[in-house]
């Protein structure tokens, strides 16, 4: 565990860092009885995140009280970030900026459909400019989004660009301080539960947890299952955003108090695309709990954590967490797939 002086420092940064208030917090903590007794597991526990808000739910929306903080402390006027066409940072980021009084503009990965669907329909409705790229000049996105700030400079805007997912050092404050969240949680409802899982698609989600975890002297290990690239490629880039963070905030935790651990081989055909297997555990959860997960993200690494729980994995325990970090939108546009599923059984 960190020494004292490190984790008074890191509350205290916490303290003074510019921060918006844009979720519902807490969000609530409740146990999956019903499934986790029907699957033979120990008690599942769902932290809802995806009810931080309506329109701008999610886990993003932790990460941007703080990004979106810095940004109004910077005088921004127009926020420009990136995703894929169904990209739930960018709807929520296009949903605040429309709260806040900001323009907001979106460079998405993809074509667009007509009409739009999901989360690209919430984006259009709350007036988010949008450009559409393809995946192949998405490698080249630093300079798209320098080109776009430049060409906003030259209007009078004050621009502020927000990497993918709001993954930087300063959106990582986010899921730092859901882990004191979360400890208050325990405490309240009685358990110290041994695991916690989450998706991982850019790796803020992830960061700020294992950070956090060692911030507020938490024992529950973090585990995070990996919707798109592999266990690799999130090692480099969370590790990444901790150095980032590191020299931002001067606050030395060393790597090895920091374990990253990636469950690999829940990606599927690819990011965005799910197996049938995938929409029959949205529709178990969905009629045993009522609680609805996205193809996406929330929906295989729950998959994930349930095969290798399936497998004998964490079972030496009473009691896990899932973050349920949100992303129902991106349920909508892949409405047909429940059509080969059981859906109609
Ligand atoms: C619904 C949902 N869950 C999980 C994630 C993964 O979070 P992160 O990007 O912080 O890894 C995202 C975004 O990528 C998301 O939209």
């Amino acid at each position: 565990m960190l020494s004292d002086h490190v984790s008074k420092l890191a509350l205290a940064i916490a303290n003074q860092i510019p921060r918006i208030s844009l979720a519902r917090l807490p969000t609530p903590l409740v146990p999956l009885r019903r499934f986790s007794k029907k699957h033979n597991t120990p008690t599942i526990w769902l932290k809802r995140d995806d009810l931080t808000d309506t329109a701008a739910s999610g886990n993003k929306l932790r990460k941007l009280e703080f990004v979106l903080g810095h940004a109004l402390a910077e005088g921004a006027t127009t926020i420009i970030t990136c995703g894929g066409i169904q990209s739930n940072h960018c709807r929520a980021t296009a949903v605040v900026a429309s709260q806040l009084g900001l323009k907001c503009h979106l460079i998405l990965r993809g074509k667009p459909t007509n009409p739009a669907d999901g989360n690209l329909l919430l984006d259009e409705l709350v007036g988010a400019k949008i450009t559409f790229i393809d995946t192949s000049m998405f490698s080249n996105i630093d300079q798209i989004f320098t080109d776009l700030a430049n060409e906003y400079r030259q209007l009078g805007e004050v621009p502020y660009a927000i990497p993918v997912g709001a993954s930087d050092e300063i959106g990582l404050w986010g899921y730092i301080d859901a882990i004191r969240e979360l400890k208050i949680d325990f405490d309240t409802v009685g358990i110290q539960p041994k695991y916690l899982f989450s998706a991982t698609g850019s790796g803020g989600t992830a960061g700020g947890l294992i950070l956090g975890r060692q911030i507020y002297g938490l024992p529950t290990e973090i585990y995070s299952v990996n919707v798109c690239d592999d266990e690799a490629y999130f090692i480099n880039k969370i590790s990444d955003d901790f150095s980032a963070w590191r020299q931002r905030y001067g606050i030395e935790i060393a790597n090895d108090q920091l374990p990253i651990n990636i469950l690999d081989g829940y990606v599927g055909p690819g990011y965005g695309k799910a197996e049938p297997k995938i929409f029959d555990l949205i529709q178990d959860l969905a009629r045993t709990e009522g609680m609805i997960l996205d193809p996406v993200y929330t929906a295989k690494a729950f998959y994930g954590m349930l095969t290798e729980l399936n497998k004998g994995r964490f079972t030496d325990c009473e009691d896990i967490i899932f973050i349920h970090t949100g992303g129902i939108f991106g349920l909508f546009p892949q409405k047909e797939q429940f059509t080969n599923s059981s859906l109609t059984q």
